[in-house]
């Protein structure tokens, strides 16, 4: 088992004891001046214990016109980066040193009209463009990544990466989308590949013939009109003669649909293997090949393919930093799959201004301080009331520190919401998170209540030290005349199989809970319309899952109504009403409520009048996503 994956690779003067790589992943972990903090050291450490052989560090910035995080574009960047690359060595890893500008992509540079680009073409992202780079410019950039290489090697890295993916500087180069330059450096793919060449010719000379050169590249712009993987297959020749000694094979770019490059869970594991492939029919250096790969088994199967030389396991090691150790120990089921939600980590780091790296489903991720390190000094009898994601992640997180932990849920199942959104269609994996969570919560002790529903006098006869209420939230039930018709369902028991799916659907709300249900018809064959009083659906098209969501609905012919409210339902009649202006729809069988929900109340004033120890978490807090639900629970428990 794992033999392909496990077996030893050299690069250069590079010995890996196996094939598995952590790709390069900003975090935001780092200091305001761009040098690396405990917070970064804390986390890398975590991924470093993962046995994963190579570990690419985040982006470090070879120029401030171009850096956006971590820097390397001085020696003072040095000492900080050596701690990390120590930290990696430590657990018996490789670091390879990520060197990358981020070019028209720059926000803060751009803000200050500082930002540099092959052509003053605005960014998709930030519509603001850049100065176009002059020939010095050009040569300057070009130096400052062998400058940079030169650092990493002080800082003690075993390779360099040249970040030639995802639309920064050099992407930006090699796309028509950015380059219109009509010098050497713009025209056909093979002249706008030039910077790109030189960048790694320069980073060779200045390494010396022994260091690796690991160069990353987008196979496919994934773009209208954008570069395909045949065109970079015309470059490989350059690019390997230029000094490269390893082609990643990533994809897409920043305006590609749907953030691509950390692909949803609509997308299977090794989706992009057939990229690296072609990459690796064309070239003689090894390949790596990237993309949702949450399984060590069809990673190894890529390996003994020969498909591609060595695999990335990019948001599986946020999502579990131990996976590869109880995949050598064959314990694939302790495996804690990543869900592809990207709420913690890629889309975090780019909606949400500030925020640094986490996973909705591991906790720990990016808090690897706030961790206890030590088991609880005084074990407490700890009640978690409710066992939703939040509730779920609170008892395991407690009873890990030790407490003795009973978990009360008022259903005869697990999951809270989860239990229903494991039926929408790509999210089957999140149930599979589920059933992963309440089997560590009985291999770590955790008593579990179900079909219990604790009341205020079990509170106080009980002699729980700690509560953690968890009890989720309630729905709301517009005020709409003729709502209580037996016509009318919620989306919960619509997904629950209780009601069946009628054939004329009117959906209120397209909130995620509405657009998922509406797919969720339309999949068992419902003609469906979404009614939303919002000027446009909650759910953003520029995530993943929401990208495929909404393309799926518009697909299917699911109708919108936006800023529309509804005024009555009566019999198959519905009644819309949009702008003063009404509209019948005929013919409906069934109306699904998804409108949201409140917190729920209930134990709160016992356990204040009481004086009971209690934190209150997930939506019995405030109504939220997964990421919040798990974050407060795991806090709570560590605050025990
Ligand atoms: C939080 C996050 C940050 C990322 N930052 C970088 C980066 O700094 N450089 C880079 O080349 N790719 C970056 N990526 C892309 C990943 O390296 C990887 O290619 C992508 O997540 C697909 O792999 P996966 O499906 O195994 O996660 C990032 C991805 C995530 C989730």
């Amino acid at each position: 088992m794992l033999d392909h994956l496990l077996s030893p690779i050299t690069i250069r003067n590079m010995e890996l004891d196996n094939r598995c790589v952590i790709p390069p992943m900003g975090t935001n972990l780092g200091n305001p001046d761009g040098t690396v903090s405990e917070k970064n050291l804390a986390y890398m450490k975590r991924r470093a214990e993962s046995g994963v052989a190579l570990i690419i560090t985040e982006i470090t910035g070879v120029h401030p016109s171009g850096c956006v995080g971590l820097g390397i574009y001085d020696d003072r960047f040095i000492p900080g980066l050596r701690q990390m690359v120590d930290t990696i060595h430590q657990a018996g890893s490789k670091a390879a040193l990520q060197l990358h500008h981020a070019g028209r992509e720059a926000m803060p540079q751009l803000k200050k009209g500082e930002a540099i680009g092959p052509s003053a073409v605005p960014s998709f992202v930030y519509g603001i463009p850049p100065r176009e780079m002059s020939h010095d410019d050009i040569k300057m950039i070009i130096r400052s990544f062998g400058d940079a290489a030169i650092r990493a090697q002080a800082a003690g890295a075993d390779a360099v990466e040249i970040h030639a993916a995802h639309g920064y500087l050099l992407t930006q180069f090699l796309s028509v989308h950015a380059n219109q330059r009509t010098d050497e450096y713009g025209g056909s793919f093979k002249k706008r590949a030039r910077f790109v060449i030189e960048v790694v010719a320069e980073v060779r000379k200045r390494v010396g013939a022994d260091y690796p050169i690991l160069l990353r590249i987008s196979a496919e712009e994934f773009i209208k009109h954008g570069y395909l993987v045949e065109d970079v297959i015309g470059i490989l020749p350059d690019l390997v003669a230029a000094g490269t000694d390893v082609l990643h094979a990533s994809v897409g770019t920043h305006g590609s649909p749907g953030g691509i490059t950390s692909a949803p869970p609509e997308y299977d594991a090794g989706w992009n293997v057939w990229r690296a492939k072609k990459i690796k029919d064309a070239v003689d250096i090894p390949v790596i090949a990237v993309g949702r790969f949450t399984d060590p088994l069809i990673a190894d199967e890529v390996v003994a393919s020969g498909d591609a030389d060595m695999v990335a396991f990019g948001r599986q090691l946020l999502a579990d930093p131990d996976f590869l150790n109880k995949a050598r120990q064959g314990r694939t089921g302790d495996i804690r799959r990543c869900l592809a939600c990207n709420q913690g980590c890629i889309e975090r780091l780019m909606l949400e201004k500030g925020a640094s790296i986490r996973c909705a489903i591991n906790p720990e991720t990016g808090q690897e301080l706030l961790v206890p390190k030590k088991p609880a000094e005084t074990p407490r009898r700890v009640w978690v009331i409710g066992g939703g994601p939040a509730g779920m992640t609170a008892a395991l997180e407690a009873a890990t520190l030790g407490h003795e932990v009973t978990l009360y849920e008022k259903s005869d199942h697990l999951g809270g919401q989860v239990h229903f959104a494991r039926q929408v269609p790509f999210k089957k994996v999140y149930g599979d998170w589920i059933d992963w969570l309440a089997g560590r919560i009985e291999s770590r002790g955790v008593t579990v209540r179900t079909g219990v529903s604790v009341t205020d006098a079990m509170l106080e006869n009980g002699d729980p030290e700690v509560v953690i209420l968890a009890i989720g939230g309630k729905k709301t039930t517009p005020a709409i005349n003729g709502i209580d018709q037996p016509a009318v369902s919620d989306a919960w028991q619509v997904l629950n199989r209780e009601k069946p799916a009628g054939k004329q659907v009117v959906v209120i709300g397209a909130g995620l809970i509405g657009m998922e249900t509406a797919d969720f018809l339309v999949n068992q064959g419902s003609r469906v319309t979404l009614v939303e009083m919002l000027p446009h659906s909650p759910v953003l098209k520029i995530t993943g899952h929401g990208y495929q969501l909404h393309k799926r609905l518009r697909e299917a012919h699911v109708q919108f109504y936006f800023s529309t409210t509804i005024s009555s339902i009566d019999g198959d009649r519905v009644t819309l009403s949009h702008e003063n202006k009404e509209e019948i729809l005929e013919g409906i069988d069934q109306v699904v409520l998804a409108v949201g929900m409140k917190p729920r109340s209930d134990l709160k004033n016992t356990l204040r009048d009481k004086n009971i120890r209690h934190f209150i978490v997930g939506d019995a807090y405030q109504v939220r996503r997964i990421i919040e639900a798990t974050e407060e629970g795991a806090r709570a428990a560590w605050n025990i």
